[in-house]
């Protein structure tokens, strides 16, 4: 009977993390027998030898006090920039990398695929390929782990929280919950089925009934009467979406901030918290209660899908801005493929 001591190595931060876990174990085996051996090998040499031995009093070694201070001390660093260097690693994810959404909920993962798909405890993914895992909470923290991977992330409601990997071998892997959450804690469990591209496209080619995540997304923001005032490619109400996702935005408080996941979730709970300059508040009305993270999510990718392509983020911050100098902007504009 095979008895492993370490999970399957499944990915590729896989081995780096159990090489840091290792060095980590043997330094503390070394310095753990160190102590013990020089705690019996003193005991032993200046242990008393008769009634009425007094010791030589010691008035300490600067030297030695200095160097089992700085030895110690560098020794603990390499684990910090060791450590470092993976945590960095780990937490960003690569440019071409796939998105996958998941929603921890009480108690249950809910895995959406911006082709549509959607799953309860299942997540399929290609090998080889980069996935970037962006994660949300429908009610308490969760914690998004698969031990073949060697990554984990808590799953905080009311924000985002994102994790990649590259899986490096066909198969399949447990997802655990690793924070309580409350009674089914530990029945919060799921697999990751890692693919060959080709099996991989197949799957992808079966399901998703309901439209591409931005499909889904549109539905939404026309059930929820977003589109009344959030006209597209004309002034409404409200900010014209096209081309907001990952641009500059100034703020009527003379902020300015990137239009990103956590802006646009915000933007849609909590609108007067940063409002665009140019528009009034209290125009837009809360969505907090109405609408699901999944749903959310599917908005976000809509919004995303609005992007311009080949515009560079950053250069689009215009298109938000107040009708006037909008108008002057788009014009402006280089590459923006805009017309109106
Ligand atoms: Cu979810 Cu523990």
């Amino acid at each position: 009977m095979s008895f492993p001591l370490f999970p399957e190595a499944a990915s590729s931060m896989a081995r780096s993390v159990d090489y840091l876990y290792l060095y980590l174990s043997a330094v503390t085996v070394v310095m753990t027998a160190l102590i013990f051996a020089a705690v019996f090998f003193f005991a032993l040499k200046y242990r008393r030898r008769s009634e009425d031995e007094v010791p030589k009093q010691i008035h300490g070694s600067l030297i030695l006090e200095i160097s089992w201070s700085i030895i110690p001390f560098v020794v603990m660093l390499t684990f910090f920039w060791w450590g470092a260097q993976i945590f960095f690693e780990n937490a960003t994810p690569p440019k071409n990398a796939m998105d996958v959404y998941v929603v921890g909920k009480q108690w249950m993962w809910k895995i959406q695929y911006p082709q549509g798909q959607r799953e309860i405890n299942e997540l399929h993914v290609p090998v080889n390929r980069p996935v970037k895992i962006t994660l949300a909470s429908e009610d308490v923290i969760h914690s998004f782990f698969i031990p073949a991977f060697r990554i984990k992330h808590d799953v905080v409601p009311g924000r985002y929280d994102t994790m990649w990997f590259t899986a490096t071998k066909p198969g399949r892997y447990h997802i655990f919950c690793a924070e309580y959450c409350g009674t089914e804690h530990s029945g919060m469990v799921g697999w990751v089925t890692v693919m060959t591209e080709e099996d991989y496209e197949n799957w992808l080619s079966n399901g998703g009934v309901e439209g591409t995540m931005a499909q889904q997304g549109e539905r939404l923001f026309e059930q929820l009467g977003c589109s009344t005032c959030h006209l597209l490619d004309q002034q409404g109400r409200c900010p014209n979406l096209r081309g907001v996702y990952g641009s500059h935005i100034q703020l009527g408080d003379g902020r300015s901030i990137v239009a990103d996941d956590a802006y646009i979730r915000e933007s849609i709970l909590n609108p007067n918290a940063k409002v665009v300059a140019g528009y009034r508040p209290d125009v837009m009305p809360t969505f907090q209660g109405q609408i699901s993270e999944e749903q959310l999510l599917q908005l976000i990718v809509y919004i995303k899908s609005l992007a311009i392509p080949g515009a560079p983020a950053g250069q689009l911050g215009q298109v938000v801005a107040p009708p006037a100098a909008r108008a002057v902007a788009l014009h402006q504009a280089p590459g923006t493929g805009i017309q109106q």
